[in-house]
């Protein structure tokens, strides 16, 4: 049966809820201060980059059931469901949720209510904060007129948001209120008549969910982005190691990707606010702010990964960075590990060119100091070598023949292991570096072990790496318990006779 919602928010979060919501059929306004946004989606101009998002909203325009506003005061009277879509940022200077934009839409929107409306929490929230929503709402309530509040977290991806929310794993709500719960049902009868789970909880409950599936998340991608760093040292590869231990359903393969570490609009921002949410109620949350220290960490280590790929040093060298958002299939840079990976390297005289298929407006904004082009030509034309930072699956099907013959030096740094190291070679790729495999060389892996051991403030001396260039079979044959000077001579001829090796 089809409910009446309003959406305050077009975000990434509030557009594609309503689309999805309006595609399940119901009618639905979406509303924002933003007029630009507004303006454009009532002239159907989509104003982020999400697949099939085009499509979802046109149709839902088109028969009647989406609708843009820029007035909320119009547009919440009436409705069953106000569900709050806006940004809940770090607060500026400290780890927690800046909930001025929640709260103050909760007002607005209480002081317009003209019937029973259920406010409802879409936007990622610390525990406690529902409840605060209702108190400010019932303050802001004109004489006769009720509210209450749901929880309900959002588990999109965004460049698969609109599968994601018409597909999910569970919609997860949680309200106190019968009236609150039986639209919530209402509004997801549709999914749940197609045997989508959902889980109806109590409030808090609901509010935590989402902060422990993100941390989690968070968790799962800085563990397997130091067992990448192993594999490099120990002559494993953490693609297969990933699929090795994904495939136990105990584990599971999603997030299992070794790379530049995590960014985007919500791990790090609710990781840092899970912490002080968990810093408030004094419960050590050592897990995740370990996951935030690696995490720090990685971006120090990439660029040290270019570094050494680059000769030691990127001092002047001319590099085409393809990637800019934090992930592929998406326009959104928020805290993506690429533009600090650019800015450390620009920091240290790189000459960058970058290119990022959605070419997203905010990246040059964030990055004056370097040339972002059009097409992927553009950027990798005259350059000493190329670092690839986001996994496009535009960047997969690229002709790698016809960017190697437009570089200075075919040199590719590939921070995501898009590609297989046989296709790059037979592509004219002279050097290929990329995340968590075996390296080609003892000095290779010695200087892995060195990026690894900057990372936790510990220098190896000249025996160390030698005893750590071998491998560990070798090691294992060339220690002498209690003889740290007969091991490193024989470590030190296991290493040269293997460097020998090798280089035939
Ligand atoms: N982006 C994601 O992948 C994702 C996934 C799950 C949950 N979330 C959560 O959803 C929430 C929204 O995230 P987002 O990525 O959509 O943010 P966003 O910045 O893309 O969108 C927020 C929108 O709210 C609008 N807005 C701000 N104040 C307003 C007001 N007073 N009235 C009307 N509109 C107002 C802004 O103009 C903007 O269009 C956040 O809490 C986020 O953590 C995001």
């Amino acid at each position: 049966m089809t409910v009446r919602i309003a959406i305050v928010g077009t975000g990434y979060v509030g557009l594609v809820t309503g689309a999805c919501l309006a595609e399940l059929g119901h009618d639905v306004i979406c509303i924002d201060t933003d007029a630009r946004k507004i303006d454009g989606l009532n002239n159907g101009v989509i104003p982020i980059y999400e697949p099939g998002l085009d499509a979802l909203v046109s149709r839902n325009v088109e028969q009647g059931r989406l609708h843009f506003s820029l007035d909320l005061p119009a547009s919440v009277s009436e409705r069953e469901a106000v569900f709050i879509a806006v940004g809940t940022p770090s607060h500026p200077g400290t780890d927690r949720a800046d909930l001025r934009f929640v709260m103050g839409v909760a007002q607005e929107i209480a002081a317009s209510v003209d019937r029973f409306t259920v406010i409802v929490t879409k936007s990622t929230v610390p525990v406690g904060t529902n409840r605060q929503v209702k108190q400010v709402a019932e303050r802001h309530l004109r004489l006769g007129q009720t509210i209450a509040v749901a929880s309900n977290p959002e588990f999109l991806r965004e460049g698969s948001a609109i599968e994601d929310f018409l597909h999910p794993d569970r919609i997860v709500f949680g309200t106190e209120n019968e009236a609150a719960a039986a639209v919530m049902r209402r509004i997801y009868a549709p999914l749940a008549q197609l045997g989508y789970e959902v889980l109806a909880t109590e409030i808090e409950t609901a509010e935590v969910i989402k902060y422990a599936a993100n941390a989690f998340l968070a968790v799962k991608i800085s563990y397997i982005n130091e067992i990448a760093d192993l594999c490099e040292v120990v002559g494993a590869d953490v693609e297969r190691v990933a699929a090795g231990i994904g495939l136990d359903r105990r584990i599971g393969a999603a997030f299992l990707k070794a790379g530049p570490g995590w960014g985007g609009s919500c791990f790090p921002k609710d990781t840092r606010a899970l912490k002080a949410t968990a810093s408030e109620y004094v419960v050590p949350m050592r897990i995740v702010d370990a996951a935030i220290e690696a995490n720090t960490q990685r971006k120090d280590a990439v660029v040290a990964k270019i570094e050494q790929a680059c000769g030691g040093s990127v001092a002047g060298k001319r590099l085409a960075v393809f990637g800019l958002t934090f992930k592929g299939e998406t326009d959104d840079v928020r805290e993506s590990p690429s533009i600090d990976v650019i800015r450390a390297l620009a920091e240290r005289g790189a000459k960058i060119r970058a290119y990022d298929p959605s070419q997203p407006a905010e990246a040059a904004r964030l990055l004056p100091m370097i040339g972002i082009a059009s097409t992927p030509i553009g950027a990798i034309r005259s350059a000493d070598a190329v670092v690839i930072l986001t996994d496009w699956r535009h960047f997969v099907e690229c002709d790698l023949g016809e960017l190697a013959a437009h570089m200075s030096d075919p040199v590719m740094i590939d921070l995501r292991n898009l590609y297989e190291e046989s296709w790059v070679r037979r592509n004219g790729f002279r050097h290929y570096v990329r995340v968590g495999r075996k390296s080609a060389s003892v000095a290779q892996r010695q200087l892995s072990v060195q990026m690894v051991h900057r990372q936790i403030g510990w220098t190896p001396s000249q025996s160390d790496l030698l005893m750590l260039a071998t491998t560990p079979a070798m090691a294992m044959n060339a220690a002498v318990p209690d003889d740290k000077e007969a091991t490193v001579a024989i470590a030190s001829a296991a290493a040269v006779s293997m460097t020998a090796g090798e280089a035939t």
